[in-house]
């Protein structure tokens, strides 16, 4: 189901204390800006946002970045946000090809990529998240040996990812083709695109890879 765009989200999201409305100035002092040392994990893509929300809400003891270009898409997720907010969650509106420029190198300590648009056309190849010249930015503001954690319900962007990865600095741990049918499912938290296609009978697949810098 496609959001109507709303031409004022943007606005709108400047009301909201976990929205940051100029990321650009925190590169290198997000520890800074979350005011501890905590690890920062960040999903990119967040969506509506229920993953990321419930895990901040789950682990108080990591702080938490919801990425997502679409502001509209983004207001659905911090009206979700409960009342009192979520001190350990900062919510960011750009592309993820900007990353580099928002966070210094290392600076990340895990990424998560939740059901991202697969973008299926040879011609798009470079707009998947999974593409390799993303996996370049990830491996920038990733600290040395950290997670990627990425489900999709896409086999074909799955396999193309599985191919990406193989010439990558990220070295894969765990996969599956069928989430919910294997062990990787404990602790999994469904997104809003996750469950919908369980519901329907798709397989989910997931894989977790590890970086490697040397
Ligand atoms: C298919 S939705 C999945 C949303 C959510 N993760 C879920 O599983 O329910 C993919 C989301 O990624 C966002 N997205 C796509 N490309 C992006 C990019 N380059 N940078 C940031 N967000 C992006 C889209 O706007 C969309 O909200």
């Amino acid at each position: 189901m496609r959001l109507r765009n709303d031409p004022e989200a943007h606005e709108k999201l400047k009301i909201f204390d976990n929205y940051i409305q100029n990321p650009f100035e925190y590169r290198g002092k997000w520890h800074a800006y979350f005011g501890n040392n905590n690890p920062i994990h960040m999903e990119i893509g967040s969506g509506k946002g229920k993953f990321i929300i419930t895990l901040a809400q789950q682990n108080p003891q990591i702080n938490y970045i919801a990425f997502e270009k679409v502001p509209t898409v983004l207001l659905k997720l911090v009206r979700k946000i409960p009342d009192g907010g979520l001190k350990n969650l900062a919510v960011i509106s750009e592309d993820a090809k900007k990353l580099c420029e928002i966070f210094e190198d290392g600076e990340i300590d895990k990424i998560y990529l939740n059901f991202s648009d697969p973008w299926p056309k040879y011609r798009h190849t470079k707009r998947r998240l999974t593409a390799k010249p993303f996996l370049n930015i990830y491996e920038r503001v990733l600290k040395d040996n950290s997670l990627i954690e990425f489900k999709t319900d896409n086999r074909p962007f799955f396999d193309f990812s599985l191919e990406e990865l193989k010439d990558s600095k990220f070295i894969i741990e765990r996969f599956t083709y069928d989430l919910y049918n294997s062990d990787l499912l404990e602790g999994n938290i469904a997104t809003e695109y996750e469950e919908r296609f369980h519901g329907l009978g798709t397989p989910i697949n997931k894989v977790i890879v590890r970086l490697n810098k040397k």
